[in-house]
């Protein structure tokens, strides 16, 4: 597995847990360091279990050098970042490139190798022709194999995935790898063997759809808030047609995360490189984009366009619940420009203390929900944290006319109106 990152790391371990020996293998030699003395890089649920037991059993083992995990390998799994490009909407691919080189350099013997990489539909043939170049032709394959693992629920995504898409028209690489995936296909994941374009289409297509479901029910939802509607009520509704499907469909803030924002950009940008205008994932992200803008009007109106001096709390910060990943996360937009606009921010992640917001004036990490409630004029819940889902707010907040703005919808309506407590959620 080369890179370690969240594909990486959790893709080779989840590897290794079904029997077979995976090296792992990154650049960083701080990060391999601590994978070695068990320490992981990132914050994800089961993680560091299934690492210290794979390394203790001597299926898994870390390395800086890509030579000898090439060397001593069959498969090799391409799994470095493909962030976007500065000021542009590409995926950077010099991170690819870069590994494709090395690994030519060190094919000696019969390899498959696998991009799992998010890459734009081409990349795989231009994989080919780096290897090439040093490695003769009938001694490798080059496959894609897309991964749809989401953080936070990484390891049950990896071992019950709804599909295994591998991209080849090679035989023996097919069946090479059905082998290897045997595990997940009897448990009930469905193997589609399509063409390496194919896989690489159906991980960006699958992502800008995704994304395009949950711009759609925030659209609605803004709909709902002016019609008396609610807006779970209408996702529960139009979920439970089978073409549509039930999830994807709760309405919050803008979407985040390390690929959605990322890929939607690239697709389009695929698409314009082709001459195909993709429309629809446009209007997307500028629909996502807008979002956050929105909501934060909406925040002023709530406080009656009185921000200054109002103490307001954010409840978790991340782009999503079980994760301390900050990238795109709406938080980032929202508390710099309310404290731009003089309010007093206090916040809490179960992942702690965020250094993104170390410059902004007057945003103050706590450490307990208690502290960060305290006093607050107004309680944003941000993150759908279970921590936050049972909570006391009267008790939490001590001030009498406190408001929660509910970004995720999660706490429960019939009982927040019951307590009286000056109550606003998403789409209702
Ligand atoms: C996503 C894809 O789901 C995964 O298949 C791919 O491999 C990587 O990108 P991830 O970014 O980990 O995974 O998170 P995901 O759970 O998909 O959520 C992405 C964003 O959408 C988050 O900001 C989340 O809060 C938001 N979201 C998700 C909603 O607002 N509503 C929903 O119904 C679902």
């Amino acid at each position: 597995m080369i890179g370690t990152g969240y594909v990486g790391l959790v893709s080779g371990v989840c590897f290794a847990d079904l029997g077979n020996e995976v090296i792992c293998v990154d650049k960083d030699v701080d990060k391999i360091s601590k994978l070695k003395r068990g320490i992981i890089p990132i914050y994800e649920p089961g993680l560091s279990e299934l690492v210290k037991k794979n390394y203790k059993a001597k299926r898994l083992s870390f390395t800086t050098s890509i030579s000898d995990a090439v060397q001593k390998s069959n498969i090799i799994f391409l799994c470095v970042g493909t962030p976007t490009k500065k000021n542009t909407n590409a995926a950077d691919l010099s991170q690819i490139f870069n590994a494709a080189k090395e690994v030519s350099r060190n094919i000696k013997s019969s390899k498959i190798i696998i991009n799992k990489s998010t890459v734009p539909v081409t990349t795989g043939d231009q994989i080919e022709k780096i290897i090439s170049k040093k490695a003769k032709k009938k001694y490798f394959s080059v496959v894609s194999n897309p991964e749809f693992l989401r953080e936070g629920e990484a390891i049950r995504d990896f071992t019950f995935p709804d599909r295994v898409i591998i991209g080849t028209s090679n035989k023996k690489s097919n069946r090479i790898l059905k082998s290897l995936y045997s595990p997940l296909i009897s448990k009930g994941a469905k193997y589609i063997n399509t063409s390496r374009r194919g896989a690489e289409l159906i991980k960006y297509a699958s992502n800008a759809f995704l994304a395009t479901k949950i711009s759609f029910i925030n659209e609605i939802a803004n709909l709902c808030e002016k019609t008396d509607v609610n807006v779970e009520d209408v996702s529960i509704g139009m979920g439970l047609d089978k073409r549509i499907g039930g999830r994807f469909l709760r309405a919050g803030p803008a979407y985040g995360g390390s690929c959605f924002p990322k890929d939607t950009r690239a697709i389009v940008d695929t698409g314009s490189k082709f001459k195909t205008d993709l429309s629809i994932i446009k209007s997307v992200i500028r629909s996502n984009e807008n979002r956050s803008k929105l909501l934060l009007l909406k925040v002023s109106k709530i406080l009656k366009n009185k921000i200054k001096n109002k103490k307001i709390c954010f409840l978790g910060v991340t782009f999503k619940a079980n994760t301390d990943d900050m990238r795109e996360s709406s938080s980032l937009t929202m508390i710099p420009s309310l404290s731009k606009k003089g309010a007093l921010i206090k916040y809490y992640d179960p992942t702690g203390y965020k250094n993104e917001f170390s410059k902004n004036k007057n945003v103050f990490n706590c450490t307990t929900i208690e502290e960060a409630c305290f006093d607050a004029d107004l309680i944003i819940i941000h993150t759908e944290w279970n921590d936050f889902k049972s909570l006391n707010y009267k008790k939490l907040s001590k001030k009498k006319n406190f408001i929660i703005y509910d970004m995720r919808n999660i706490l429960p309506y019939d009982k927040i109106k019951k307590d009286k407590i000056k109550y606003f959620g998403i789409g209702k």
